[in-house]
Order: structure tokens, then C-alpha cells, then sequence
């Protein structure tokens, strides 16, 4: 049959009312579909789930809270801290598989989240739970009920230390939508990201911070980032994008002397291979080596950041902490001195292995963010537009970035 010809009717979505939530979603949870909500322990599943059920449930549709992990009681006193329409949502304190089938069969709800996949046991299977053959066993029998029913399912999944969705890892193929959960247990925000979507984009992803009531969405994230940078050797800010959306945030160096043989390279929200190809790049383009330092590079407030346009933070917050020096802001444009507590560098741009800048996607988007809070001369790729102060390659960069002072190829700091 010709595809044309194939009946196919609009998605229909039911909104979490998590702003941030619905657009990793892609609009919402679409009836029917299996969603994999990956994340550490502690990191805010269990959280932001009974959240979505509160909302779900306030609209009038009926929900179910499995908790495989949690005592009924325990769920309780986590809704009490969240909002009033949490406490409406039904709990079953369930391990066993077909008990929680059964649930869902006569209960029918039309979204049903299950915390967590890796403690439901099939009686029927007899390895642990959480074991590979239990888990696609109970992912699998869900899912029939799930499709069969025209029910949401949001299977919660713990990820190891190292962030890979062990167990969950065999889920991937199967559910529609895998969503992870990120960040730093210690620190307040939260990253959601779309690893896989059926229904929606994988680029979104949603911001958030954890606070006595709960999650709450950072919808002026830019803003904060911003008004936090330190202005000071070692930091730019770096105009990337989120998905569809653009994001400022500071990148930070630390350039030390090492006493390892190895000196350390140790990055926090980025990859680590990019800092080494960058450091390459830096020393063989740049005339900047950190050969027997340790280097370390965080992207602040534990955001992570994936995309190409990173290089150049990267390089510069590098060069500006190996020279320790400030650098330049936009003293073209106000008259100040470096490090004078000016507007921060701003940057971004994609670095080539012969050292070239090379364009990266929606320029105008991040320049329009940059000059939104108060940027101006943003240092990015040719090509990006003329608001922004452009170089073709890594040495021009470095030139307009740091002062003339600190360009002589001196030791490093
Ligand atoms: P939780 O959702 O239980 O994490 P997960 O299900 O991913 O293991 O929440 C983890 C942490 O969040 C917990 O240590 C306490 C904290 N928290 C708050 O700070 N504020 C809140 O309102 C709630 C409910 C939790
Ligand atoms: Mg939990």
C-alpha cells in the first residue's frame, strides 16, 4: 500500500503539565507508549514522576504509582512535600509482576509509572529481578497490556555509576521513548534528555532544579549562568545550544602543575576525549601546551553540554588559565579594561584538526541569546553573522580573546 494511502490519525498527547517534561517529550505522553526514564539513585525519578501523576491525576485522568522500591507509606511522604494533587495519585506497593498486571487491569489508568523496572519479578522466570530475562520479561509482558489498552507506561530504571542504563540498557529497543535523567546529586539542577523518541525530537532538553517542594523548571537558566560567571582567568561563557534551544553557560579551567607522570585531565559535563583533542589542538595551533599540568575543565551548575560549538570555550577558558590572565569581554564596545568586572567572553565554534573555527549550527540563535543578557562581541566562526566578533581560525581567536601580554608563547602559569 502506498504510504499516502496508509490511515494515519494526528498523536494524540496527554500533558504532564511539566512544561520542560512535555517538550522531551515531544508534547506529552502519547497513550500507549512505553517511556524509559533512566537516572542515578537520588537524582529526582521518583520525584518528577509522582509529580507528572499529581498534574495528570488534577486533570481529571486517572493514574497508578507502582512502587517496587518504596513503601507505600515512603511514597506518601514524598507527595506530601510536593502538591496537594500528588497525594491524589494511587499507590500499589508491588514486586510481583502479574500482581501489578492484574492492578493495571482492572484499575485501568490511563498513565501508569513503575518505580522501578528492575524490582517487578515474574514468578514465572527465575533469575533475580533486576537480571537481564527479568527485566525485558517484565518490560515485555507491560508493554502488551500497555499497547492493548491504550495506557502510558513510564518504566523508571536505574542507571549505573558511570551513567549506562545497565539493566535498562535491553529496554531500549523496546520502549518508545528513553529519556535520562542527569546531574550532580550534590548540586540543584537536573538535566532531562531524549535519548530516543518515536514521537518527538532528541535533541530537547528540559532544566530543573531540586528544591524543598519538589522540582522546580529553570526557565531563565541563561540568566543565572550569566550573572554567576567569575569573570575571571580560566572562565568564558559559552553560547551553545540546548536542542532547539539556546543556552549560555560558564565554562571553567583549571590549569595546575602536575606531580603525575600523567598529568591529569579531568572534565565534568563534557567529553572527555573532546578536552584532549582540544588540548592538542591548543598546543600544536594555539602555541598554549599545558604538557606536565593537570587540566581541568567544568561546565558550571552541572549542566552538561554535547554539541560542537563547545571547542572554543574550551580552548580559551584552557589558554586564559595556563596564561592566568582574564579574558577580554567586550572592552571593544564598553571602553573597559580586561577583568575589570565588565561583561564576561562570550563564544563559540567548532575547532578543526588544522586548527581552523569552523561554523556550527543556529549562530543567530545563540547571538540573539548572547545579546539578551547583555553580550556583545561574541567571539564564533566565520560566517556567524555581524554581531559577533569572528576569526577563521584558533590563533585569530586567541588573539582577539587574550591580552597581548599573555599571547607571548611564555611558560604556562
Ligand atoms: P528521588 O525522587 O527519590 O530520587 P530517585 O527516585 O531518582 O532515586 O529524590 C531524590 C532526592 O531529592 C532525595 O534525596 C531528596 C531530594 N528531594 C528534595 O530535595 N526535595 C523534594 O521535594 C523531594 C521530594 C526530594
Ligand atoms: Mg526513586
Amino acid at each position: 500500500m502506498p504510504l499516502s494511502k496508509v490511515a494515519a490519525s494526528p498523536i494524540a498527547r496527554l500533558k504532564t503539565g511539566i512544561g520542560e517534561l512535555d517538550r522531551v517529550l515531544g508534547g506529552g505522553l502519547v497513550p500507549g507508549s512505553l517511556v524509559l526514564l533512566g537516572g542515578s539513585p537520588g537524582i529526582g525519578k521518583s520525584t518528577l514522576t509522582n509529580m507528572a501523576l499529581g498534574n495528570i491525576a488534577a486533570a481529571g485522568h486517572k493514574t497508578l504509582y507502582v512502587s517496587g522500591e518504596e513503601s507505600a507509606e515512603q511514597v506518601r511522604l514524598r507527595a506530601e512535600r510536593l502538591s496537594p494533587s500528588a497525594l491524589e495519585v494511587p499507590v500499589l506497593a508491588e514486586t510481583d509482576l502479574d500482581g501489578v498486571l492484574e492492578a493495571i487491569a482492572s484499575h485501568e489508568p490511563k498513565v501508569c509509572v513503575i518505580d522501578s523496572v528492575q524490582t517487578l519479578r515474574s514468578a514465572e522466570l527465575s533469575g533475580a529481578p533486576g537480571s537481564v530475562g527479568q527485566v525485558r520479561e517484565v518490560a515485555a509482558r507491560i508493554m502488551d497490556v500497555a499497547k492493548a489498552r491504550s495506557i502510558a507506561v513510564v518504566l523508571v530504571g536505574h542507571v549505573t555509576k558511570d551513567g549506562a542504563l545497565a539493566g535498562p540498557r535491553v529496554l531500549e529497543h523496546l520502549v518508545d521513548c528513553v529519556l535520562q535523567f542527569e546531574g550532580e546529586r550534590e548540586r540543584p539542577y537536573r538535566e532531562l534528555r531524549a535519548l530516543k523518541n518515536r514521537f518527538g525530537s532528541t535533541n530537547e532538553a528540559g532544566l530543573f532544579e531540586m528544591r524543598q517542594g519538589g522540582l522546580v523548571e529553570v526557565l531563565d537558566a541563561s540568566a543565572r549562568f550569566v550573572a554567576e560567571a567569575t569573570r575571571a582567568p580560566g572562565s568564558v561563557v559559552l553560547a551553545a545550544m540546548e536542542g532547539s534551544r539556546p543556552l549560555l553557560v560558564e565554562v571553567q579551567a583549571l590549569v595546575a602543575p602536575s606531580e603525575l607522570e600523567q598529568p591529569r585531565r579531568v572534565v565534568s559535563g563534557l567529553d572527555r576525549n573532546r578536552l584532549a583533542l582540544v588540548l592538542a589542538i591548543l598546543g600544536r595551533h594555539g602555541g598554549i601546551g599545558v604538557g606536565g599540568h593537570d587540566v581541568f575543565v567544568n561546565v558550571v551548575g552541572g549542566v552538561r553540554v554535547d554539541e560542537p560549538g563547545v571547542d572554543l570555550a574550551i580552548a580559551l577558558a584552557v589558554a586564559s588559565a595556563a596564561r592566568g590572565v582574564a579574558l577580554n569581554g567586550q572592552i571593544a564596545e564598553l571602553g573597559r579594561s580586561p577583568g575589570s568586572g565588565g561583561a564576561p567572553c562570550a563564544c563559540f565554534g567548532e575547532l578543526g584538526l588544522t586548527g581552523e573555527l569552523r561554523w556550527v549550527g543556529h549562530p543567530e540563535r545563540r547571538l540573539a541569546e548572547a545579546a539578551r543578557h547583555g553580550l556583545a562581541g561574541v567571539l564564533a566562526p566565520s560566517g556567524s553573522g555581524a554581531q559577533a566578533r569572528e576569526a577563521s581560525t584558533l590563533r585569530e581567536a586567541l588573539v582577539a580573546a587574550l591580552p597581548a601580554a599573555a599571547r607571548r608563547p611564555a611558560r604556562a602559569a
